[in-house]
């Protein structure tokens, strides 16, 4: 089976060389020296102050909300996975939903503001496939009602805004690293901020609120391993590779679904893009379903990222939002990792082509 993403794995001697150096300190966890140089190296690498490696994007969502010390309402997008509201919820947040905007899949900024009531405490949107939210308009409409803002970075991992990265935006932004993502620890994430207060706060909570016997705050175990950062130390010089592969992968594809009644998402002129995803926008959820159904058959699995809108979940009794309902439920994302076969985009688009034509 072709899977929508398949887990890049360096070369084993490499991880190797990184496993004889754990054998030999026998530090296996509690910030040892692989995850102290993966967190340096990530630091240089996205251009970012302070940036804490932590088990998973997840985790990474659910300390900033403590971090921020957020209550009551947070806005949201419905366009995301399910970690994103979960997050909130297990932090014992409410989820208010904010429709999206039409070329990005974003939060759309200019509906941010009616959602605004005394109970809210923070926005927290995703750049959902990696498509940068628009943080001047978030930021303006934070600034002005008090609010705190963090993004869900989970996709966004490389991607520049006017050449800086994206995650210097909000107080604080959350990556996952989990590993179907472009750059991976196998389990993994890590929350970024310009606040050194707030990375103080970030760290004590990270690890039970503790240093040696001196214990300063609440905490929790949001650790990672040095078997993770060893994953990390190996994936990350090759992370402009994995883009400019990923960028042929998406113009080929789009070269070859051109003529098609599909909408892809417009890549902004003004990004660094990082090609994470790709999703295709078909007519109908009926059209979608088909295609999926004998992609399916033919050893494809398609999947559909994002669905479904968060709104709709069996737990949640959300409002309506038209546009995030009507996105979820005809995308899909097709086959997208490095290392694939072109011969994989021919008979993808090939199945696509014919399914919609008949
Ligand atoms: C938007 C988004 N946020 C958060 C997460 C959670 O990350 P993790 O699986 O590392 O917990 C994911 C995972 O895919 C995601 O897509």
């Amino acid at each position: 089976m072709i899977n929508v993403t398949k887990t890049f794995l360096p070369p084993s001697e490499e991880y190797n060389e990184y496993l004889k150096k754990i054998w030999e300190t026998h530090w296996v966890t509690n910030q040892g020296q692989l995850c102290e140089k993966l967190e340096n190296d990530l630091k240089e690498f996205l251009g970012v102050k302070n940036l804490l490696l932590v088990s998973n994007g997840t985790i990474a969502l659910q300390l900033a909300i403590k971090a921020l010390d957020l209550k009551g309402e947070i806005i949201t997008t419905p366009y995301s996975y399910a970690a994103t509201v979960n997050s909130i919820i297990w932090e014992n947040c409410r989820p208010v939903f904010c429709d999206i905007e039409d070329k990005t899949f974003c939060i759309n900024p200019e509906k941010i503001e009616e959602l605004i009531t005394e109970k809210t405490s923070a926005i927290l949107p995703t750049h959902v496939y990696g498509f940068p939210c628009d943080t001047d308009r978030i930021k303006k409409t934070a600034d002005k009602n008090g609010l705190k803002v963090i993004y869900d970075g989970a996709h966004a991992f490389g991607v520049k805004l006017n050449d800086s990265s994206v995650f210097n935006h909000g107080d604080i932004s959350t990556i996952s690293f989990h590993a179907t993502k472009l750059f991976h620890t196998i389990e993994g994430g890590a929350v970024i901020t310009e606040d050194d207060k707030l990375a103080e706060k970030l760290f004590l909570y990270r690890a039970f609120g503790h240093l040696d016997d001196d214990y300063y705050s609440i905490g929790i175990n949001a650790r990672t391993s040095e078997f993770n950062a060893a994953m990390g130390l190996c994936n990350l010089p090759r992370v402009p590779g994995f883009i400019s592969e990923r960028k042929k992968i998406n113009i080929l594809y789009k070269n070859f679904l051109k003529d098609l009644p599909l909408v892809f998402p417009v890549i902004p002129d003004d990004i660094f893009y990082n090609y994470s995803y790709f999703p295709v926008f078909f007519r109908s959820e009926k059209e979608m379903i088909s295609v999926k159904e004998i992609l399916f058959e033919n050893g494809i699995n398609a999947r559909r990222y994002f669905y479904p809108s968060l709104n709709r979940l069996p737990f949640i009794n959300g409002p309506e939002c038209p546009a995030s309902e009507k996105s979820a439920s005809c995308v899909l994302c097709l086959p997208v990792f490095n290392g694939m076969d072109e011969k994989i985009i021919e008979t993808v688009s090939e199945i696509i082509s014919r399914t919609i034509k008949s």
